[in-house]
């Protein structure tokens, strides 16, 4: 780690020579990865049972997904305590074996940490709610309404409501930017800062290796609240005045001075809408605010503008600008975090993919996609094993996740649109795709629980499960394992150059990873048909001298004479190019 350390302190964090950015992260949703004890729920004993798959895996860090004790309506991230393991999830002793098992395997621990809002059950918000003058009024954001009863504002929070909630007993409004439930705290108040930092530290004395930072952009408003001008958008309709806001690097900076900078760690954070300027003022490391930010905008390529819940077909050349500004264009010191699938986004394979036919070439084809990008990539749980969505979901009722069910009662029950409808955006894009338990074996728990998992399981569990994949030499699991091997091996495919070519084919994605010791090339049939791969005179030059390293299909060195390939539906080829 290239991180300075406090010499006062002795350092439970990894330590290794590994570039920082080298990691590859695995997203564990706590939850749903494994059940130790029978209740449905997934716990810190279920992920220690399994620390050496994920070693096996190759990974150099999970991230778990919040484990701090809260109400659950939205897992996690809504947060009582932040000093508190959820009894759900195990006990203090469970997290410091589970550290210390990672450590042993060489793997980093990287903890959730949601500094914007708390729940609306945290001591310090029933204090805040208890008068105007309570000590804790200022931890929250409290305004006056109109002088007609409105809200201080009309914007609208990520659920769709309004962001203002107002309590009867003083008459004032609080802000939430996300569910009512999860009041935003007041970063302006020195006080609240400084809860968060020492909820870090108490976090990182225990030996985490780093945090993600969840909304990591949002926690500097602008404290004048104007009203939005863009009264059709239907969730966060405010976020142009706390996206980024006014104070945002400073607080950062703060955090990183006074927590991130003493111990040598990674910070992740997640933000939407930003600009390349953005992430570098985030991320450009003399400026000392966060390690990476999470970059946002491929898992988002289907959705609408206004309306998240609505969807438009993807397009490559969309996927491909969206890549080329942020391996290409960004400043070369500036850093994110890649990846595709997320437990609030639907899964990959289901979406860049093909889970039907093509399911285990198309997962195997963005596994080779995922590893081959410049930046950290994350991987969420399953992704490994080309877990699908849940196609089985078929009524509102198996629905968990609040933003869903909070976009079907908004727009069925207070505007009156057709419930079929909704019905059916809903089930197409909720998080929950991404949530279902992890498939381990084929029995009827999938190997996850013993008891009534807390949400449904996967029918397709019968054919697409750990267990299977582990004694089958050509799984998605075993591809996955060989480029997390291969990326290891070369630091070129995290540090190196990102070299588009063949801007506009329609279904061929290809690219150059390039350093100073070597030179890749790969090509990705990105579509369900069979495609032709012309060379160029150049690019043939280049493939006289090349190795393929990794391929779907076997490749034929006479194609170059012919001055082409045919590209098997979802082929993938990864290139290594020899000295001439
Ligand atoms: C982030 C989390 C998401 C959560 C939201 C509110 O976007 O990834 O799961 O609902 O923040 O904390």
């Amino acid at each position: 780690m290239s991180k300075s350390l406090d010499s006062t302190r002795s350092s439970k964090q990894l330590s290794s020579d590994m570039n920082w950015k080298e990691n590859i992260v695995y997203e564990i949703y706590v939850r749903s990865f494994n059940d130790s004890d029978g209740d449905g729920i997934g716990d810190l004993p279920g992920i220690m049972e399994k620390v050496d798959y994920i070693a096996d895996l190759g990974v150099t860090a999970v991230w778990l997904s919040p484990i701090f004790d809260s109400p659950n309506r939205d897992y996690g991230y809504d947060v009582v305590d932040y000093r508190k393991i959820h009894p759900e999830y195990g006990t203090m002793e469970d997290f410091e074996n589970l550290i210390q098992a990672l450590h042993d395997r060489q793997i980093r621990l990287i903890m959730e940490i949601v500094p914007n809002h708390t729940s609306s059950d945290h001591p310090w918000f029933q204090e805040s709610l208890k008068s105007k003058s309570s000590p804790y009024r200022d931890y929250y954001i409290w305004r006056a309404g109109d002088e007609k009863g409105n809200p201080p504002n009309n914007w609208t929070s990520f659920l769709g409501d309004s962001s203002w909630e107002k309590d009867e007993e003083t008459g004032e409004y609080y802000l939430h930017t996300y569910a009512k439930h999860q009041p935003d705290l007041n970063w302006e108040n020195p006080k609240v800062r400084q809860e968060i930092a020492q909820a870090m530290e108490f976090w990182l004395e225990k030996g985490t290796d780093g945090f993600r930072v969840d909304t990591a952009n949002v926690l500097s408003k602008d404290m004048s609240f104007p009203d939005t001008e863009d009264t059709e958008r239907i969730q966060g309709s405010g976020e142009p005045f706390y996206k980024n806001g006014p104070r945002i690097h400073e607080y950062l900076r703060e955090m990183h001075d006074s927590v991130f900078s003493k111990y040598p760690i990674f910070t992740m954070g997640e933000a939407s809408q930003v600009e390349l300027e953005d992430v570098e003022k985030y991320t450009l490391p003399n400026r000392g605010e966060l390690d990476l930010i999470l970059m946002i905008e491929a898992s988002k390529i289907c959705d609408e503008s206004n309306d998240m819940w609505q969807s438009k077909p993807w397009e490559l050349s969309h996927l491909k600008d969206i890549m080329r500004k942020w391996l290409k264009d960004l400043h070369n010191e500036a850093w994110i975090g890649m990846y595709l699938s997320n437990h609030d986004h639907v899964r990959m394979v289901s979406y860049l993919g093909d889970d039907e036919q093509y399911r285990e070439q198309s997962a195997k084809m963005l596994a080779v996609f995922l590893m081959t990008l410049r930046g950290t990539p994350n991987l969420l749980q399953g992704e490994e094993l080309g877990m699908t969505n849940a196609h089985f979901f078929n009524s509102i009722d198996d629905i968990k996740e609040q933003q869903a069910l909070a976009y079907y009662h908004l727009m069925v029950d207070e505007r009156g649109e057709d419930p079929e409808t909704i019905l059916r955006r809903v089930l197409h894009k909720n998080r929950d795709h991404s949530r279902t338990p992890m498939q381990w074996n084929d029995e009827e728990g999938a190997g996850f629980t013993t008891g009534k998992p807390w949400q449904r399981i996967n029918p397709n569990r019968e054919e697409i499960n750990a267990k299977q994949q582990e004694e089958d030499p050509n799984s998605v699991l075993d591809l996955y394992r060989r480029m997390i091997a291969l990326r290891r091996e070369h630091p070129v495919m995290t540090l190196g150059t990102y070299e588009p070519i063949l801007d506009d084919h329609e279904h061929i994605y290809a690219y150059f990873r390039e350093n100073e010791q070597e030179r890749w090339l790969v090509v990705l049939n990105f579509s369900r048909t069979a495609t032709v791969f012309e060379y160029s005179s150049d690019i043939a030059a280049e493939l006289r001298h090349a190795e393929c390293i990794v391929c779907s299909d076997e490749w034929n060195i006479d194609d170059l004479n012919e001055g082409q390939s045919k590209l098997q539906p979802y082929a993938y080829y990864v290139f290594r190019i020899k000295e001439n």
